[in-house]
């Protein structure tokens, strides 16, 4: 193989997400603006076939592990079969979804048939109304169904993320909680970032993972730390001292993980992203789309990566959100 993706602070990047589409049939408020989005022209998408050429080449330099995204992935049609070509390229170990859990019931197990194996569902409340305050839209149920068929399919565990906001989620947190100790899913509790539509972030409605350990250590029982198993993992692992469930954080505000990161992101029109908050990308499409050979993704996918930044700054006067919504970038 050739030389592995390195940084200029020696971080090696092997794990690449893949965003499939803008679209989504919710409307998160930290993620997407209420109404009148504006998605990508269907044409500007990346094929499958395009898609799977990009990892080939991906894989050469290093990569093996996936994960898609959206915008809410499943809304794209045949998902399925982008998993199966994935999983055919010899040198990917790993295939991932995220997903909001709306569609999830009617194609679990099709996608594990595929080949996928790790599956992160999206539930910020378990309370119907809270949902649809922090969604705008109607579909709880249908996550929870999403969930169960998830794990019926095979998929052990299945992960269940939640964007902890303060001012809005604490009466969430206890019964999230229980929730993973009764089911057996993985729940992680996401801070949340600034990466919203409509610039609402504020650091005051951060809710810090060390207050959510707190409450759930006093309410259900104590939390036990597990150690990090993955140093490149993002969540930081804990369990329920009784050793009924396991909750992680991702703490990327108070405490970020920026210099044992080894992700980096491809949009669904085909740009590459070093970061979450890159303020820069490379088009990879245009390189595509003109013909270009694998050298030049080559390039062009070593280049993007070198100039990755040292971390997101978002705790310094210096941080500039950038113009991408999550949604158009793919968490
Ligand atoms: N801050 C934190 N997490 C976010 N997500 C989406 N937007 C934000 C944000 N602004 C989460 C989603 C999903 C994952 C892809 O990222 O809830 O679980
Ligand atoms: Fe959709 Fe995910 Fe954004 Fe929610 S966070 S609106 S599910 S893309």
């Amino acid at each position: 193989m050739t030389a592995p993706l390195r940084d200029s602070f020696g971080r090696i990047h092997t794990n690449l997400r893949i965003s499939v589409t803008d679209r989504c049939n919710i409307r998160c408020f930290y993620c997407m603006p209420a109404d009148n989005v504006q998605f990508m022209n269907r044409r500007e998408l990346l094929t499958y076939e395009e898609i799977e050429r990009f990892v080939r080449v991906a894989v050469r330099l290093g990569v093996n592990k996936v994960r898609l995204t959206g915008g809410e992935p499943l809304v794209r049609a045949d998902l399925d079969v982008l998993v199966e070509k994935l999983a055919r390229i010899a040198g990917i170990h790993d295939i991932g979804l995220t997903t909001n859990g709306i569609l999830l019931a009617a194609q679990a197990q099709r996608l594990y048939d595929a080949g996928l194996r790790r599956i992160n569902v999206s539930l910020d409340a378990l309370s119907p109304e809270k949902f649809r305050e922090i969604t705008r839209r109607d579909g709880y149920e249908q996550v929870i169904e999403g969930i169960l068929a998830a794990q019926a399919a095979g998929f052990d565990p299945v992960k269940v993320n939640a964007v902890s906001i303060r001012g809005l989620t604490e009466d969430e947190i206890v019964p999230l909680g229980r929730f993973a100790r009764e089911t057996g899913v993985e729940l992680r509790f996401i801070e949340f970032m600034p990466l919203d539509a409509d610039n609402a972030w504020e650091r005051e409605k951060v809710l810090f993972a060390q207050e959510i350990i707190d409450t759930l250590s006093a309410e259900i029982a104590p939390l036990v730390p597990l150690g990090r198993q993955d140093p490149t993992a993002p969540a930081t692992e804990f369990e329920f001292a009784d050793g009924l469930g396991r909750i992680g954080f991702i703490a990327s505000v108070s405490q970020p993980f920026c210099m044992s990161c080894n992700r980096f992101r491809l949009t669904a029109d085909g740009k590459l992203r070093n970061c979450l908050f890159s303020l820069e990308e490379t088009d990879i499409k245009a390189i595509l789309r003109s013909g270009g050979d694998d050298d030049e993704i080559a390039r062009a996918i070593r280049e993007c990566i070198a100039a990755k930044k040292e971390g997101h700054e978002i705790n310094t006067a210096r941080f500039i959100q950038p113009e991408r919504p999550m949604y158009s970038i793919g968490g």
